[in-house]
């Protein structure tokens, strides 16, 4: 079935990510308008979350529309076996549009070929966020005002941060040069290499998180080492605290530096980093509301 659904941020054009970001500008200056009057919304986590739920569902409220849904699969009928097709196809009876989170990669998209209505995917296993993604690009276009010609260095969950690889194809529209932080446990997938290497896009991996690799980034962003995705918790307990950023660490680094970090943290950023004026990440998580109303606006082919 043919809808305008977000299920990977590759679905959007560069023009259709320049319009979003620009739409999400007119939303922070005009947070409540009333676009979704009369329009029901689900939200359909599979996984917990915090920030993606609670925007989204800040945005709906404050365009005007109505929100149902669960944060909990577990008081669902899945747990009787139902299945995520049946699930969807009942869902998509009820509501203008579908937001997902799974934890199957790939499960918002087999969503969006069996709803009638639209899927906005919040985060798809290892795969893809697309809507962090947004308010990412949002952040960085604000902090740094401009999105080409940048050092965007990606540090710690490189393997499974679904986060890293919507922001490595969206970034690809915008001639960045990458630079991946990683234990050989959590390197970035070849997949996401090759497809830097056919956009000619330059890349360097690092092992060491050092003064150097920060010094040179006008965006350093932290990432969780995503124990839920793990097979062998040994391994996990192995890189789980591979990196911290400290306040220190960032004396010599760019004035333009900004640390974005998709949250929630676990030891990635100390806590004494968060009164430094380079620290956006709260800020970041608020930019998330503004992207994402108007993410649902493109979605469901509302103009402004
Ligand atoms: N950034 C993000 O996806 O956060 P939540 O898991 O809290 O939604």
């Amino acid at each position: 079935m043919r809808n305008e659904s977000l299920v990977s941020i590759t679905d959007y054009s560069k023009e259709d990510i320049l319009e979003v970001l620009e739409n999400a500008r007119h939303f922070e200056e005009n947070p409540n308008r009333r676009l979704l009057e009369g329009k029901v919304v689900a939200t359909l986590f599979f996984e917990p979350s915090t920030r993606t739920r609670l925007s989204f569902e800040t945005a709906v409220n404050r365009l005007g529309g109505r929100v149902i849904g669960f944060s909990d699969a577990s008081t669902t009928s899945s747990t009787k076996g139902e299945t995520l097709k049946d699930t969807i196809m009942m869902v998509s009876n009820y509501v203008d549009l579908i937001i997902m989170r799974h934890y199957l990669d790939g499960a918002a998209r087999y969503a969006s070929e069996v709803s009638c209505k639209p899927i906005i995917n919040a985060g798809d296993g290892a795969n893809q966020h697309p809507s962090q993604t947004m308010l990412d690009l949002y952040s960085i276009y604000k902090t740094q005002g401009k999105l080409d010609g940048l050092n965007i260095t990606m540090v710690g969950d490189l393997k499974y941060g679904r986060t890293v690889h919507s922001l490595i194809m969206a970034m690809s529209h915008f001639s960045p040069t990458f630079h991946f932080v990683a234990p050989d446990e959590l390197k970035i997938p070849d997949d996401y290499k090759k497809f830097c290497d056919s956009k000619g896009i330059k890349y360097y991996e690092h092992d060491e998180f050092t003064e150097e690799v920060i010094n040179n980034a006008d965006i350093l962003y932290m990432t969780r080492v995503q124990r839920e995705r793990f097979t062998d918790l040994m391994v996990y307990e192995k890189v789980k605290d591979i990196y911290t950023l400290h306040n220190q660490m960032l004396e010599n680094s760019k004035p333009n530096l900004r640390v974005l970090h998709p949250l929630p943290r676990v030891n990635e950023i100390s806590t004494d980093v968060d009164d430094n004026p380079k620290a956006y990440y709260f800020e970041q998580a608020k930019n998330g509301v503004y992207a994402r109303q108007a993410i649902i606006c493109k979605v469901l082919g509302i103009k402004l």
